[in-house]
């Protein structure tokens, strides 16, 4: 026999349905009346927020009003909240046009001190707040940070050109503190010591303020660190010889801010966990010593525009860098040959030598790296041939440079080739493998040869989990209520088979 569900049946299974779903709405509307869901959330705690969020978003927004129960069933975007001692606090508060309903800032937004009334805040982000456009500034010069010294463990101020002025001392007093991001905002003065205090730090970024001075040497005693940023700000002075003792550091930015010099420091070769230094866009000096070679996780090694730094690339063991993906050594005023160990790099994609004084002939080798993608070697004193194979400059097309290179040359294969595959700006050599004198044109998009690395920086950018962990904003009321449930579906039923 075939068994098959006739109207009837149906008809009281979609009331059954109906009838559950009234009961959940009917439900939650209880709840409204007693409070909040499940647990209660200190009067305090909910006035420091409202007035908290409204110094950020303006005085219009009325936060007992729009969300009477922050925690529970009027949930604000941004605001997470984790249960202490059987009552709601705020854990996490996020500012700033992250999603669609996110929390924006009016133009008059400030840091209010009721921030630091919020018991158990674990993070606080403030995204694109505080714009410069306006005469508003606004300073995080509070002296109140040591209020959160227990419980603030992410600390983050990104794209607020508005917010001026230096880091307060007292961000010194944060000990829980894993990650502090002060990025692109207009901080300026010199970096405070007080960061030296945040020994739990996992991560500081520091970039693109207008941050001056040195760094402090104290830094190396952050030996937690995994990720330094102080790329592009006004820093000036020697990289601190104790930052040997970031050992466990994954990732150095110092690049871009002009004015750090002195010798690279030997302890550098303690940084073995180390895949990506950037101190490009400096002045530093003494060439790259041997000590390089002992930090031999890296990945990308940046350089460039150091034209003081000078040297050679013979000092180096470049084999001990198996792992080297991205060298960009270009403008560094290195001298001598290119060393046929470089063409042991064999994960080497990016290898940027432009506008040095090398001499001596380019190893034929570096064209057959298995990854190798970008190879730039323009704005030097190579001589001689150049002997890659024809197909090499096809594959490569702008992303391999040689012009600028007066005494160096190229030979045309025998077989017939294509126009298409003759490397830019370098002359055909004459017969018998001379230089022919005929000049050619060096005209190049160069701006199009840096995009390369830019797309390798991000591509490897590192993510690293900070292990916080995540809070859901969930009450704790469901579980007794699944056997009201029970009881109200069997009643339901009891009536389906009474009708
Ligand atoms: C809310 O519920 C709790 C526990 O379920 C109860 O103790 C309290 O009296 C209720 N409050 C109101 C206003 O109903
Ligand atoms: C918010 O609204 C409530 C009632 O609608 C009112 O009593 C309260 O004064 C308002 N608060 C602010 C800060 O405007
Ligand atoms: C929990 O309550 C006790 C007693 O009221 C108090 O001493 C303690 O500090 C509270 N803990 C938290 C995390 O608020
Ligand atoms: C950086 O410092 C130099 C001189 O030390 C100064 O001329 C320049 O204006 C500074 N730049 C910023 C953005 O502060
Ligand atoms: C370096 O990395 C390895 C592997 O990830 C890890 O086991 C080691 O502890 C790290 N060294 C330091 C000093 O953090
Ligand atoms: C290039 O090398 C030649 C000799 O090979 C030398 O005369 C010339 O000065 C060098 N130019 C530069 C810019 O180093
Ligand atoms: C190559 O240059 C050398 C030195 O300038 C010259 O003696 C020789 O004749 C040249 N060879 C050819 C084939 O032009």
């Amino acid at each position: 026999m075939k068994m098959s569900v006739g109207p009837p049946l149906c008809f009281l299974i979609m009331l059954l349905l109906l009838s559950l779903s009234l009961f959940s709405v009917s439900c939650r509307g209880q709840e409204q009346e007693n409070g909040s869901s499940g647990a209660p959330m200190e009067r305090g705690e909910q006035e420091a927020l409202y007035s908290a969020i409204q110094g950020f978003v303006g005085k219009w927004w009325n936060g007992s009003d729009l969300y009477p129960d922050p925690c529970g069933w009027t949930p604000i975007q941004g605001v997470e909240c984790d249960l202490y001692n059987g009552s709601w606090y705020v854990s996490a508060l996020n500012i700033g046009p992250v999603y669609e309903n996110s929390l924006r800032c009016a133009p008059d937004a400030e840091l209010t001190h009721h921030l630091f009334e919020l018991k158990h805040l674990t993070s606080l982000s403030v995204y694109s707040c505080f714009s410069s456009t306006r005469r508003n500034t606004v300073r995080v010069s509070i002296s109140s940070w040591g209020r959160l010294s227990n419980t603030l463990e992410s600390l983050e101020f990104r794209s607020n050109p508005g917010l001026v002025g230096t880091i307060p001392t007292s961000i010194g007093s944060l000990k829980q503190l894993q990650s502090l991001v002060i990025l692109e905002n207009g901080l300026t003065g010199p970096l405070p010591m007080e960061l030296a205090n945040l020994i739990s730090l996992k991560r500081l970024v520091l970039s693109s303020n207008g941050f001056v001075g040195q760094i402090p040497p104290a830094f190396g005693g952050l030996n937690s660190l995994l990720i330094l940023d102080c790329s592009r700000n006004n820093l000036s002075g020697p990289l601190p010889l104790t930052f040997g003792g970031l050992t466990s550091l994954l990732k150095l930015d110092l690049s871009s801010n002009g004015n750090l010099d002195g010798f690279l420091p030997r302890e550098l070769g303690n940084l073995r966990n180390l895949t990506l230094l950037d101190i490009g866009g400096n002045k530093f000096s003494g060439g790259l010593i041997r000590d390089i070679q002992g930090m031999i996780s890296l990945k990308e090694m940046v350089m460039s525009n150091n034209p003081t730094l000078r040297g050679d690339l013979t000092s180096i063991e470049w084999a001990n860098l198996q792992d080297l993906e991205a060298l960009e050594l270009s403008y560094t005023g290195l001298t001598g040959r290119i060393p046929e160990s470089m063409t042991q790099l064999k994960r080497l994609r990016f290898l940027g030598l432009s506008d040095n004084s090398l001499l001596g002939t380019p190893p034929p080798e570096l064209a057959s790296l298995p990854y190798i993608s970008s190879l730039y070697l323009n704005g030097n004193n190579l001589t001689g041939q150049l002997d890659f194979p024809g197909t090499f400059y096809g594959k490569m097309g702008r992303r391999f440079s040689a012009w600028n290179n007066p005494n160096l040359c190229w030979r045309p294969p025998l077989t017939p080739w294509s126009a298409v595959n003759v490397p830019v700006g370098v002359r055909p050599c004459s017969e018998g493998g001379n230089a022919s004198s005929s000049r050619s044109g060096s005209s190049l998009l160069v701006t199009e040869m840096s995009e390369g690395l830019d797309v390798l920086h991000q591509d490897s950018q590192i993510e690293v989990s900070l292990g916080c962990r995540s809070r859901g904003v969930d009450g704790s009321g469901w579980g007794s209520r699944s056997k009201e449930m029970m009881a109200l579906s069997a009643w339901v039923l009891l009536l389906v088979v009474f009708v």
